[in-house]
Order: C-alpha cells, then sequence, then structure tokens
C-alpha cells in the first residue's frame, strides 16, 4: 500500500462526487446565461498585493501565499473578486457598462479542515459592475435564489444586511478605516461583546455604543418591521438612514419579482471581507450551520486597483457546500447519463475489428466501452452485467463475414445478429437514460 495521500484539507472527487460538483458548476454556468452573464477565465496564482488588499485579516492571514522562483510575491486566489476588479480596472475598462462576468474554478484559503470548510474549494462567482442602482443588487440575490432552486435545494434562506449602516455609526463615530474593519471582524465572529469593547476604547460616544449594542440584536423575518426598527434606531446618523433605505428598495424590489424568497433582516450582519460598501448576504440551508453563498455591494474596489469608479455587486456559491447541502437534503440530481455500450471480440484476432466498429459507433455519438482486459466473452459479460450495462456489441469471426455483429440485450438476456451499418440506428434511442 502506497504512503502516498492527498495533502490536509485537500480532496479527490470520484466519479460520483465529481458528476454531482459538475452538475452544480453547469446549472451554475446556466444561470449565467439566463441572466446575461459572459464566462471569463482568471489565473490561480494572482499577484499578493492583489489579493490581499481588500481580503480582511481572516483571509489575508490564510492565504498560500509565496515567492516563485524569480522572487515575485504571489498567492493562490482565495477568491475571484479581486481578479474581476482588476480586470475591470485595466483590461476591460473602456468596455461599456454594465459588465455582467461569470467565472468558475478552484480557490484556496488554509482554513482548519471540518465539515464544509477546505483549504482548496469550488466557487461559480457572478460580479455586475457599473451599476449603483437597486436593481443590481436585486439581480445578485434573484439569480441566487434561481440556481439554489435549479439545483433542487430546498429551505434556502437568505440573511440579509447592509454593511453602511454599522460603518456610518463607526466613521461618525470617528473609528478609522482599520478600527472599523476590526470591529467587523469580531462582529462577523459574532463577538458582539468584543465588536462593543472595541467601539467604547475607541472613544464612542455613549449613544455610538448604545446604538450599536441595539442594532446587534435586531433581526427577524418581517421585514417591514426591522427596517423600521432600524430606521427608528439610526435615526440621528443621516447615513445609516440612507443605508437602511436603500436596503428596503432593494428587498422590495426583490419581492415585487414574483419569486418568493426566504429572508431573514440582520441589522448586525457583518462579513470578513473589507471592500463591501452596502448590501451584503448570505445563503443558508436548516440542515447546515456554513453559509452555501455569500456577497454584496463593493462599490470602491476597482477605483483602488486604479480603475474608474465603478460600483459593483457580485456573489460566490460555494459549489462544495451546495454538494453538501444537497446531501443533507437528499435531493436527487436529475442528471442525464448516456448508457455505454460494451464492445467485446470473441477474440485476440477481432481486436482490430472491434476497434473499428467501436469509432464507427462513437462517430454516431454513442458512447462505447471496449473490451480492453483480453478476457473471454464470458467474463466480460459478467463484468458487464455487474457495471449494469444495457447492450454489448459482441464480434464473431461468423457474423463479420455477413458485415453483422451479435447484438445482446443484458436485461432482457436476448440476442440477435444485426449487420454493422444499422447498428447505430438500433442503438441511439435506446441510449437516453
Ligand atoms: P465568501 O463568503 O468568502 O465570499 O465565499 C463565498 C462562498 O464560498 C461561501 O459562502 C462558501 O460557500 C464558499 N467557501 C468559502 N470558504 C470556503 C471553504 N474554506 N471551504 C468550502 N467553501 C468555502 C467571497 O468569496 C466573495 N468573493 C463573494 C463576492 C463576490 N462578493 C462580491 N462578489
Amino acid at each position: 500500500m502506497s504512503a502516498f495521500k492527498p495533502v490536509r484539507g485537500m480532496r479527490d472527487f470520484l466519479p460520483e462526487e465529481a458528476k454531482i460538483m459538475k452538475y452544480i458548476e453547469n446549472q451554475a454556468r446556466k444561470t449565467a446565461e439566463l441572466y446575461g452573464y459572459k464566462e471569463i477565465i482568471t489565473p490561480v496564482v494572482e499577484s499578493y498585493e492583489l489579493v490581499a488588499a481588500k481580503a480582511g485579516e481572516e483571509v489575508r492571514l490564510r492565504m498560500y501565499a509565496f515567492e516563485d522562483l524569480s522572487g515575485r510575491k504571489v498567492a493562490l486566489r482565495p477568491e475571484f473578486t479581486a481578479s474581476v476588479a482588476r480586470l475591470a480596472a485595466t483590461t476591460l475598462r473602456n468596455e461599456p457598462k454594465p459588465l455582467r462576468l461569470f467565472c468558475v474554478g478552484s480557490l484556496y484559503r488554509y482554513d482548519e479542515p471540518q465539515k464544509g470548510r477546505f483549504r482548496e474549494f469550488w466557487q461559480s462567482n457572478f460580479e455586475l459592475m457599473g451599476s449603483n442602482k437597486p436593481e443590481a443588487d436585486a439581480e445578485i440575490l434573484l439569480l441566487t435564489n434561481r440556481l439554489m432552486k435549479s439545483v433542487g435545494l430546498k429551505n434556502h434562506k437568505f440573511k440579509i444586511g447592509h454593511v453602511s449602516v454599522l460603518r456610518s455609526i463607526l466613521s461618525r463615530e470617528g473609528l478609522t478605516e482599520e478600527i472599523q474593519n476590526q470591529v467587523m471582524q469580531r462582529m462577523d465572529k459574532k463577538l458582539h461583546d468584543e465588536a462593543l469593547r472595541m467601539v467604547q476604547d475607541a472613544g464612542a460616544s455613549e449613544k455610538g455604543i448604545q446604538t450599536i449594542k441595539k442594532l446587534v440584536n435586531l433581526r427577524g423575518e418581517d421585514i417591514s418591521k426591522v427596517l423600521e426598527d432600524m430606521t427608528n434606531t439610526v435615526k440621528d446618523y443621516a447615513e445609516a438612514v440612507e443605508a437602511v433605505k436603500n436596503l428596503g428598495e432593494i428587498l422590495s424590489l426583490v419581492a415585487k419579482s414574483g419569486e418568493k424568497l426566504g429572508i431573514i433582516v440582520d441589522a448586525g450582519f457583518a462579513r470578513g471581507l473589507e471592500y463591501y460598501t452596502g448590501m451584503i448576504f448570505e445563503v443558508y440551508v436548516p440542515e447546515l450551520d456554513i453559509a452555501l453563498a455569500g456577497g454584496g455591494r463593493y462599490n470602491k474596489l476597482v477605483e483602488l486597483f486604479g480603475g474608474e469608479p465603478t460600483p459593483a455587486v457580485g456573489v460566490a456559491h460555494g459549489i462544495d457546500r451546495i454538494m453538501l447541502a444537497l446531501q443533507e437534503q437528499k435531493v436527487k440530481t436529475c442528471m442525464k447519463e448516456t448508457q455505454p455500450v460494451m464492445v467485446i471480440p470473441v477474440s485476440e484476432s477481432l481486436n482490430a475489428e472491434a476497434l473499428r466498429i467501436a469509432e464507427t459507433l462513437r462517430m454516431e455519438n454513442i458512447p462505447v466501452e471496449l473490451e480492453v482486459m483480453g478476457r473471454k466473452v464470458s467474463k466480460a459479460l459478467e463484468d458487464a452485467d455487474r457495471r449494469g450495462i444495457n447492450h454489448v456489441i459482441i464480434i464473431g469471426e461468423k457474423e463479420l463475414k455477413e458485415d453483422a455483429v451479435v447484438l445482446r440485450n443484458m436485461q432482457k438476456k436476448e440476442q440477435t445478429t444485426i449487420k454493422i451499418r444499422e447498428l447505430a440506428t438500433i442503438l441511439k434511442p435506446s441510449q437516453a437514460s
């Protein structure tokens, strides 16, 4: 037995799991098409400076960062947003807005491995750039809902907040951006007491502290009630009132879309990434306490990377976690599978003929598995049976003289002699299952 195994936090996906991962990825790609997002492919290795800029302490400290052989400080991407913002600031700078971009691939974070938390994971990522309108935020929420529904998830819920509610109060209370980031990190980890202590130590007024304390405890599914309570709580902070209004506009558009989204508005909600400036959200299912997706509005990142001021909003869906949720909810993914046909030569001298017939069928888009183990027909048939193959083509000397082969139906245990030229027509309708 070899001593080699995957590195801690890394996984192999065997065919069954790989199939589900690809299925989710394809649903995400379909969603991108439905909403007009163009797919791009960005590099796994990015400059450290770029991905570290606004990643937030948590992600920053967990990056796979290293020097390449020329001494460049690089990192394996921990997310897509920085790469897409880089493109918007450079190559795509002059593209007409809005820009709708989609990407899918693997990301790397040195997180502590546990259920649903891996060091290599996959996201489908959507960015909508150039619009500061609530319709853009609503679109990101709706497309996320569409993807969750299309893969077959049940009872998913959106947790939604607005970073500007807390941040504008912290600003008015004189906290520097650096301290604000630290407070938001604590909030993200639900270390509310620690966060409040920090706000106090930074010299915030008693009113400021009390306002934040109230916000932290404000959440619920009755959207208009929570929004009203939020407005009353922050009434002395004009920018925070604006933020609540903006959140209200987004949620009102979502409500009018005709889609019913399960939504919890959470006034004290914060996310680890530091670039968010507006609405933020995560998606949960009752079976798991980790988020299946996360996103929000970030209006300053493209500019920070040297681009034109470009308001933007986006989301990333965790493909691994969606798979986990599907398994937890015992959802049967409806994937079309084409059953291969097995081709077995009765003797070695007919190998080339078997290969030729297999290729002819593949040209007709019929998947074929060729017997390559040199087994006797009986053994090869046993194997086909074990693997649930429906049709086997047996190539024999006698039939070949008549340009024919034996076609065996494994379930019915019946076989007939068929002309080779008729094979494709006979096999085609039975392929889809
Ligand atoms: P995020 O919340 O860091 O946001 O990640 C989005 C999703 O990726 C999470 O909700 C989760 O499903 C998945 N994910 C994150 N870390 C792991 C992990 N260690 N193992 C498995 N899955 C994980 C972002 O990445 C932002 N770039 C989203 C965004 C796009 N915001 C605006 N545009």
